[in-house]
């Protein structure tokens, strides 16, 4: 025991030496080998691509540090990499979930058949079919060992209208009662946030702000908007309470569209005044280059920019944004990705989750309860952010936007956020969920396209949320008209 423990202090020091960060999970595979296996295990681990590490692509600057950012290469997914997938998702929720007290007697599915009927059963399971009948909803789950189904009927009415909302793919806790091949669901669980989590105050006032969806490149890029807050940002415009504010911002943090990119949609080319990917990120750092480099700023990208669209999207590459890379106060990550800011001597920082949000759209279309309460789609992001709390993932349904089948699932929120922070609807709006979690939705710096008018999308414009990290309190700053709203 007193060897491997040896072996694992070693082992840390040295994966720790080449950067390399280490996952619980790796931690847990030491635990289950001899000492003698321990060299294989390392190896292993090196000759994975996707490893949670970070990479010379990866810089972090001030007291920004990278909690964890995608880096793996694109690869053709095999039917292995997908077993792999989904085996990684279930386990590691099924851990989360098992911390409920109602399912700490899980059994597994092949286990059902030993039940006798009406006995109280609890399994964990992912969703594989969903089908709406005449009195009730039945689901197909499945877990390791094989597959049951579960009924929820009309006459239980809280339990079938949660029953409504299930998607596809997702893991999740189910109680009831066993029949024959058959669960009658009277219990579901999804593996939460745990109420426990205290919200975190630096102990020093330092400002945030919030940006994203500027598409430099495009013709509705609101150039003075912008510039006004780039005055703002350089202490050089705005009244005395204005200018403290500004003075206050260590960290700018932009949720991706940085540039309009070419070919998005059909008619793009004529909504452009920047025509390659390059000059348009040529530009954007021109732009950028004009922030203090005292403040750090932290860019992940989004649906528009230079990246595959498959999600997790890997940094923005240095070749098509060099000047960017120049810059020495940018910090590139992928989306999703966590990165961690304002850590002290004693205080540990706060632990951000940046993603874009493209795949919310599906969700806030296909979730009744959450298409119930507001008529415009654009305006559910922040029900859905919640929603994916509740669940864990930023994406439950693999078939809900375009997704990479990685080894590991790096869209779970195996790590619970102290910010989490989205864009994509050029809208913002802001919300703090279980007293724990500040959420946060940027808003942009583009006018109306012809696309969000076709859609009926209702961008707000020149919008900037900034978060007061000592008292957690959120200011609405508004470039787009007045100064201050
Ligand atoms: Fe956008």
């Amino acid at each position: 025991m007193q060897e491997l423990d040896i072996k694992k202090r070693k082992l840390i020091e040295f994966l720790t030496e080449k950067n390399i960060l280490i996952s619980p999970d790796f931690l847990n595979d030491l635990n289950s080998v001899e000492p003698s296996a321990i060299s294989e295990l390392i190896n292993k681990k090196l000759n994975e691509t996707e490893i949670h590490h970070k990479t010379d692509k990866i810089r972090e600057t001030g007291s920004v540090k990278v909690v964890f950012s995608y880096a793996g290469q694109p690869k053709k997914s095999t039917a292995q990499d997908f077993i792999n997938h989904f085996n990684s998702r279930y386990n590691s929720l099924k851990k989360l979930l098992q911390q409920r007290a109602q399912l700490e007697n899980v059994t597994s599915v092949s286990r059902l058949k030993t039940k006798s009927e009406k006995e109280n059963v609890a399994v964990i399971g992912m969703v594989y079919s969903k089908e709406d009948t005449k009195n009730g909803i039945m689901l197909t789950v499945e877990d390791p060992t094989g597959s049951t189904k579960v009924f929820f009927g009309k006459n239980k009415q809280d339990i079938f209208s949660k029953a409504k909302d299930i998607v596809m793919d997702e893991v999740l806790g189910i109680t009831g009662v066993s029949g024959k091949g058959i669960i009658f669901g009277n219990g579901i669980f999804s593996p939460d946030i745990p109420l426990t989590k205290e919200i975190k105050k630096s102990p020093e006032e330092e400002n945030v702000l919030f940006m994203s969806d500027l598409h430099i490149g495009s013709k509705k890029f609101l150039e003075e908007e912008f510039m006004k807050f780039i005055s703002w940002i350089k202490g050089e415009l705005g009244n005395e309470k204005q200018k403290e504010l500004s003075s206050k911002v260590k960290y700018i943090f932009f949720t991706g569209d940085m540039i309009d990119g070419i070919s998005i949609y059909p008619t793009q080319r004529e909504e452009l005044n920047i025509m390659t990917f390059k000059e348009q990120y040529r530009k954007l750092a021109e732009y950028l280059k004009m922030i203090p480099e005292n403040i750090q700023l932290i860019i992940c990208p989004g649906q528009h920019d230079v990246v595959p669209i498959a999600e997790p999207q890997p940094p923005l590459p240095k070749e098509y944004c060099s000047e960017l890379y120049e810059l020495p106060n940018v910090t590139f990550v992928s989306n999703p990705a966590m990165v961690n800011i304002g850590a002290k001597e004693g205080f540990s920082g706060f632990d951000v989750l940046l993603y874009h949000g493209a795949s919310y759209n599906y969700y806030a279309d296909k979730v009744e309860s959450i298409r119930m309460q507001k008529p415009n789609l654009s305006e559910r992001s922040e029900n859905v952010m919640k929603f994916l709390l509740q669940k864990r993932h930023l994406a439950p349904t693999y078939d809900g936007y375009p997704r990479l089948a990685t080894e590991v699932d790096h869209l779970i929120i195996d790590r619970i956020p102290d910010i989490f922070i989205s864009a994509d609807v050029h809208k913002h709006s802001t919300f703090t969920y279980k007293n724990a979690i500040t959420g946060i939705i940027s808003s942009c710096f583009q006018s109306k396209t012809s696309f969000q008018e076709k859609v009926g999308h209702n961008p707000e414009p020149g919008i900037i949320p900034l978060l007061n990290l000592k008292t957690r309190e959120i200011k609405i700053l508004n470039f787009g008209g007045t100064q201050e709203k």
